[in-house]
Parts: C-alpha cells; structure tokens; sequence
C-alpha cells in the first residue's frame, strides 16, 4: 500500500477513524495496522481509492469539509470574524469560544461606541476613586443613551459572526459559548437570529471569585457624613461575589433524525459516560478551577480541564474544534489532549505566541 493512504484518505473524507472503518467494513483496529504500513488487502485499496475518487469531484460544500480538516492544530494570528469566512461550509464538528464578553476588561472587550467619561473611567469622581474604575470600565448608572446602547452593539457585534458559525459547523454540530452574566442574553439572540437551537445555559462554578462591591458606608465616610455611614452599614454598590459564568449551549439544526445525523456527521447527541469522567457529576453546572502553575497565561483564561469536559461531552475522537477567539490557545490544548483537532484563531500576536508555545509544550 501507498504509505499514508488511510491518513490521506482520512484528510481528503474528513471521516474519523471509526467512520472510515465502518465505511470499509473492518474494525477500526485493522485500519490502524494498515497504517503502520501491514499489508493491506487489493480490495481496501481500491475501496480507498474510490473515496479518494468521490471526494474530490464532490460539490464544493463536500470537498472544503476536508480543507478544515486540513487545518489540523492551526493556531492562525488572523481576524478571528474574517477568518472563519474562508472556511467551508459543514466543516466543523464544535466551535468552543470563550467570546469577549464586551464589559471593557481590557481593549479587546471593548465592542461599541461608547466613549462617554464615565464609561473610559475618566470622569472625575472615578478619577478620585482610582485604577478601579479606570481599569473596570463600566457604565455606573447606565443614565446616558450611549450607555443604553452597549447591548444593542453587543448583540450587534454577535450578529456579524453568528451567521458564519452556522454556516461553518456540520448539522448537529455544537457551538459553546463562554458569554458574561450581564450580556449573555444578547449573544443567545444572536445566535439564535442566526438560526442556531439554545439547547442550555450551563454554568461554570468557579472555586475562587472576589467579591468588589464598593461598601456604601465607606462612601459616606469619605464625604464625612459619619451618621449616613452608620445608617448605611451593610449596604454595597455593585454585584454579588460572581461564582458562575454561563456558557451557551446551542447547536446546528439538522434535517434528518438525530441516529442518521450521528451516523452522517457524528455529532447532535452527547457523551454524557465521558462527561461525567471528566467533570464526576451528570449536571448542568460545572466545578472546575485550574491546574497548579496553569493560570496566567491571559487574563480572561479558562481551565483546561473544564473545556476538555465540554469537548467530550459534544464531539469523537479526530473531530474538528473551532475557536475563533482563541486567547492564549486554551481550547486547542484542551482538544489536543483530548486527541481531537482544533482551530484556533486568536489577533493578538502575543497571544498567539503564548498559545503555540502551550501546544508544544505538550509535545515535550
Ligand atoms: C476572552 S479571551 C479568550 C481567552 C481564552 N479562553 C484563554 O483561555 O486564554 C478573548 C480573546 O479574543 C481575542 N479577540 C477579540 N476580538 C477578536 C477578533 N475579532 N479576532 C480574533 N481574536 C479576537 C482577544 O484578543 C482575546 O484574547
């Protein structure tokens, strides 16, 4: 045999390992040996061929599957919007994204047009109450209409990617969406406008999450109104200590029942044995923290051991992962070491350089 047939004939298919054994009708272990270069029958290599032969006059919808497939373990320093429109179409099995969320944690969150003094932390009480407020960036009391237009643009900006990750994902495929509390809903809608199914909301548990609420005391206290302060013990200005962080789950409509659309495109259904391997449990919250000496690597980071669970739960062994806003390429680990393929698509290029450095630390 051709050395590398079946790897070739895997690449050019986009089918997985079990799939190409089913298609030849051997066990899957037997395609492993003919690949390690064991003799193989006259009757599988021409069976190869002839999916060779189909791929490749397939309509274009077909053939582009397996240029994705090709993009296996890319991590691509490009336009994460842009980029996804030079995929094909039903190409990938998840897109796993942990999108920014558009608070202002830093310029990449920024995603309107909003430069009202408060919200840039310029105005001149934030400027007496220092880096907090400069660094949160956030609108105080929402009063100004460039205020109340932040989660229109954000449901906008949502909107000018959600049809491509439609269009990119097989039917049945899966998009996971690390979206924050406060504009989650707009992202839902876009997805959702976009022609996406919300099957659920998880949420990620987080073991460590600090409490910022501004003490309202403290406040009168500054301003010297002791009486206020006492009156106001206890009071806070802010949020709760935020423990949980959504992730959206919706997938692709598929046309056909969801045992065929398995069987075409290995994906709709879910791995709930493997899911509750990964995270012990068979619920929709999630616990996960890091790993020792695993954070720090972006300020937005997630833990690995969280997205390898929801790459588990959704996708086979050599499918295909998507993350358009890659960060420091915490997705492509995870589906490295799940032993599936990821592309992930991330601006910045400092980023980009901590996230290969990431993938090829697992080779050593
Ligand atoms: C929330 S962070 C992802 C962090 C990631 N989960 C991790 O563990 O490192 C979102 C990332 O998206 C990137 N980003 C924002 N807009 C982008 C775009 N249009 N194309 C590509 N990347 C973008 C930002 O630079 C940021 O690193």
């Amino acid at each position: 045999m051709r050395r590398g047939l079946v790897a070739e004939v895997r690449a050019v298919t986009g089918l997985s390992r079990e799939a190409l054994a089913r298609k030849l009708g051997i066990a899957p272990g037997q395609l492993d040996e003919w690949a390690s270069g064991r003799q193989t029958p006259k009757s599988a290599v021409d069976a190869m061929h002839r999916l060779l032969e189909k791929a490749s006059s397939a309509p274009a919808r077909t053939r582009s599957r397996v240029e994705a497939a090709r993009l296996d373990d890319a991590i691509v320093c490009a336009d994460g919007i842009e980029y996804l429109k030079t995929l094909p179409s039903d190409s990938v099995d998840m897109i796993l994204s942990d999108i920014p969320y558009g608070i202002g944690l830093d310029d990449w969150d920024v995603l309107h047009a909003n430069t009202n003094s408060a919200y840039m932390g310029e105005s001149a009480g934030q400027k007496r109450a220092g880096a907090v407020f400069k660094r949160r960036r956030k609108p105080i009391n929402g009063w100004s209409s460039a205020d109340r237009r932040i989660p229109k643009e954000y449901y906008e900006w949502c909107s000018t990617w959600a049809p491509e990750w439609l269009r990119v994902l097989k039917p049945g495929g899966t998009a996971m969406v690390f979206a924050g509390r406060r504009l989650v809903h707009r992202c839902i809608a876009a997805l959702e406008d976009a022609g996406f199914n919300h099957r659920d909301l998880l949420a990620w548990h987080r073991p460590t999450a600090v409490l910022r609420a501004q003490r309202l005391s403290g406040i009168f206290q500054k301003r010297g109104e002791l009486a206020e302060a006492a009156r106001w013990r206890g009071w806070r200005v802010g949020n709760l200590r935020p423990t949980f962080e959504p992730i959206v789950w919706a997938f692709k409509p598929y046309k056909v029942t969801i045992a065929d659309n398995m069987l075409d495109h290995e994906v709709g259904a879910f791995n709930l044995e493997a899911f509750e391997a990964a995270t012990g449990g068979r619920s929709n919250v999630v616990d996960a923290g890091f790993e020792s000496g695993e954070a720090g690597h972006h300020e937005a980071q997630k833990p690995v051991r969280l997205l390898e669970a929801l790459i588990e739960l959704c996708t086979v062994r050599g499918a295909v992962v998507l993350d358009p806003f890659a960060g420091s390429g915490s997705t492509a680990v995870a589906a490295r070491k799940c032993r599936r393929r990821c592309v992930a698509i991330e601006r910045d290029p400092a980023h980009v350089r901590v996230a290969k450095k990431r993938l090829s630390n697992l080779d050593t």
